[in-house]
């Protein structure tokens, strides 16, 4: 493959096993003007995402992972200048006028974002929210979205549902009030929820409920998720795929399992090892990694990781293709680590070790 250019290829997870591809995104890049300097945020992501699969964002924060989301959905500010190709089921979502657009935002794909409180409206009571929204993708009567309504809460096992229907928000704790934003997403039944950070802003036990609901829904409902998060530890448990994203460009694709098994970039690396991921707790926020990631509006020349790896030579002033150096596994560096297969003198615990993923009963992938 060496010597063609990553984006004129098929996107990472295209390989011949791949299935249905529900999403499509090419050489996606996203520029805004702040102050007169011009704000790189997405450089050239690609992945594809199969219809009913999990696929898992990860990266730190400013790597652009809200932006490319946003992308997706039509919801950026008119200073964005965005090129490249995102095919829903072949249709180009890119471009696509604002009212065509809202017929497709909320029915085919929805969003949760991170904080529930800003997502609910404080003044409206609950039931009439998500009956709102119903009846938005709907011509059902009041009556029927409001019976339906009461049968998303259910589906997203909010206790006392029909109480719950006459509640405000602020009457609902933090993880009650995520369910009746997903439920709220639910509404218009999308072949694709994205859920940005989605759990950040609970606590741990309520994260790990709120994760296990999404995959009920994906997996009762044969959805699919793009899963952003800043915590590989969560994308290893829930995902399928992981793309791990750096200064707004993947730069290593491949399955949960295999990553985890033979990871290769050092940035990825590094975000395993800042901490050893079998002692971390689980879930825990992302490992720091000494440095700062770049500024998007002055990137640096070849690798953007270059100034922060220990494994950065002169040659990382070319920037490394991203590319499938192995079947169904994608990274952009010119030193990739050693699959810990053919180095047999590492410990197994290490990061990138056999046995670093976080093992999760019923998990698919
Ligand atoms: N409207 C905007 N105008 C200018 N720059 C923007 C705008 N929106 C986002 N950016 C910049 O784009 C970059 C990517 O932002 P993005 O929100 O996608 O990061 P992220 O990966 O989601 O980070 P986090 O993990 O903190 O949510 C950041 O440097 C951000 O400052
Ligand atoms: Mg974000």
């Amino acid at each position: 493959m060496s010597g063609e250019r990553a984006d004129t290829l098929a996107p990472p997870g295209s390989g011949r096993d791949a299935g249905r591809a529900l999403l499509e995104v090419r050489d996606l890049r996203v520029r805004f003007s702040r102050g007169g300097r011009r704000v790189h945020a997405v450089n050239g992501l690609s992945y594809r995402l199969n219809a009913g699969e999990i696929l898992a964002i990860i990266g730190e924060s400013g790597s652009g992972k809200s932006v490319s989301a946003r992308t997706l959905m039509g919801l950026l500010p008119p200073s964005a200048q965005v090129s490249g190709s995102a095919r829903f089921e072949g249709t180009e979502l890119l471009g696509m006028p604002e009212r065509e657009m809202r017929g497709w935002r909320g029915a085919e794909i929805a969003m949760v974002f991170q904080d529930p409180a800003r997502s609910l409206n404080p003044t409206m009571r609950i039931g009439a929210q998500i009956t709102e929204a119903i009846r938005a993708h709907s011509d059902m009567s009041r009556k029927q979205a409001a019976a339906r309504a009461v049968e998303l809460l259910k589906l997203v096992h909010l206790p006392a549902a029909e109480r719950r229907f006459y509640e405000y928000p602020h009457q609902l704790s933090g993880g009650m009030r995520q369910r009746v934003v997903i439920a709220i997403a639910l509404a218009g039944e999308p072949r694709l929820l994205i859920a940005d950070e989605a759990t950040t802003a609970l606590d741990v036990t309520t994260q790990a409920q709120i994760m296990e609901l999404l995959l009920e829904l994906q997996q009762r409902l044969g959805m699919a998720i793009i899963l952003i998060s800043h915590d590989l530890g969560l994308a290893a448990s829930y995902a399928k795929n992981v793309v791990v994203m750096y200064a707004g460009r993947a730069v290593e694709y491949a399955s949960a399992e295999e990553l985890f098994a033979h990871v290769r970039m050092p940035y990825t690396q590094a975000l395993l090892g800042a901490i050893p991921l079998l002692e971390r707790e689980p879930h825990a926020l992302l490992p720091v990694i000494p440095g700062q990631p770049p500024d998007p509006a002055a990137l640096p020349a070849g690798c953007p990781f270059r100034p922060r790896c220990a494994a950065a030579t002169d040659a990382c002033l070319e920037p490394p293709p991203f590319e499938e150096h192995e079947p169904g596994h994608w990274w952009a560096c010119w030193h990739p680590a050693k699959d810990p297969a053919e180095d047999p003198a590492r410990d197994p615990g290490e990061p990138g070790g056999a046995h670093a993923r976080p093992v999760k009963d019923g998990v698919q992938g």
